[in-house]
């Protein structure tokens, strides 16, 4: 064992999230661009082996949880391999998907432990979920929703809200957990990346959101756990939860545990952070990684890449800076 990843502030760096390609089967608008879309060359991308040394690497460093996501994970042809071999480490293994393919891979994710999953489901309107993906897998979407469910994985569906966009939507979302004990819906302060046409007047605030269900339901907050990003409330008599991802209006930095490897084997110490270092290529030289991956999470900032706040005039400039939310994985 080595020693943890920990940064100035004293967090300890326990979470790896490990994005395994930036494509994706659909085209979400908030998370890529819709025109000049350019994807990384395969040779640029980690190996299924590559991704098995570095997920060891993380594990002796302290990590106990890792988290596949991509673009969409499952477009990846070998994920069936990286799931089986990363479900071996003796860490939690869990996906973040669209779920358009997820009932080929049930029995895979099961047998690697994994239990829970996060799923990305903006709107329970077809008409409009093809006009936020651009694409026509709303009815397999919510087929695979209900599979996962049936199959006893707990399910956290990602809304991202947008007050132009889904806003109406919200309180449908938090009834479907009224029934549904394993399910856990997070509604996601839409966040500005490269190209995606973020605006402070689109997001739906912390305070926005708690309001608007307050005017339907009678909740009721849990205790959470030590690193949650996600502020969870029950609706009194509900199965299920709800919960709030306030990334703008209400951060959770203090308790930061995260750690980034993008698909082209980037290191990233934050969401915001543009000061990636490479991973990859002293991998591929045979070269010891560690050194550059504590001394990475030496100048992590302590909250939003070191960026201005996001009401500032300049925030939408410097956060486009960034890359495509696509290529971080969230
Ligand atoms: N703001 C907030 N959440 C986003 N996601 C993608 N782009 C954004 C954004 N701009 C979410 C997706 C997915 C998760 C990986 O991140 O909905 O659930
Ligand atoms: Fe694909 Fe998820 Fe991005 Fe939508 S948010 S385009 S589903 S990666």
């Amino acid at each position: 064992m080595n020693p943890p990843i920990v940064d100035k502030f004293g967090r300890v760096h326990n979470y790896l999230r490990i994005s395994l390609t930036d494509k994706c089967n659909l085209r979400c608008n908030y998370c890529m661009p819709q025109e000049d879309m350019q994807f990384m060359p395969s040779a640029w991308l980690m190996s299924a082996g590559e991704i098995q040394t570095l997920a060891g690497i993380f594990v002796d460093m302290g990590v106990q949880k890792i988290r596949l996501t991509g673009g969409e994970p499952l477009v990846r042809k070998d994920v069936g391999t990286i799931i089986e071999s990363l479900g071996k480490l003796p860490t939690s293994l869990t996906l973040t998907t669209n779920a358009v393919f997820i009932e080929q891979y049930i029995s895979t994710l099961k047998n690697a432990g994994v239990r829970s999953l996060n799923i990305s489901l903006d709107t329970l309107d077809e008409e409009r979920f093809r006009s936020i993906t651009k694409r026509d897998h709303f009815t397999k979407t919510l087929a695979n929703i209900r599979l996962l469910l049936a199959e006893g994985f707990s399910v956290k569906l990602n809304m991202v809200v947008m007050r132009d966009v889904n806003v109406e939507e919200v309180n449908d979302f938090v009834r479907m957990t009224l029934t549904e004990p394993n399910l856990h819906v997070r509604f996601i302060e839409f966040m500005p990346f490269n190209g995606n046409q973020w605006d402070f007047s689109r997001i739906v605030s912390y305070n926005d959101l708690l309001s608007r269900i307050s005017e339907e339901f009678i909740f009721a907050p849990l205790s959470g756990e030590p690193n949650d990003t996600a502020r969870t409330f029950r609706v009194e008599g509900g199965q299920g939860t709800f919960g709030i991802i306030s990334t703008i209006t209400n951060h959770f930095c203090d308790s930061c545990n995260r750690i980034r490897l993008t698909a082209d084997g980037k290191l990233k110490n934050c969401l915001f952070d543009t000061s990636e270092v490479d991973l990859l290529t002293p991998l591929r030289k045979g070269e010891d990684i560690r050194a550059i991956i504590y001394d990475h999470f030496q100048q992590k900032h302590f909250a939003h890449g070191g960026h201005t706040e996001f009401t500032n005039k300049d925030a939408k400039s410097e956060y486009e800076q960034n890359r495509r939310m696509i290529a971080i994985g969230g």
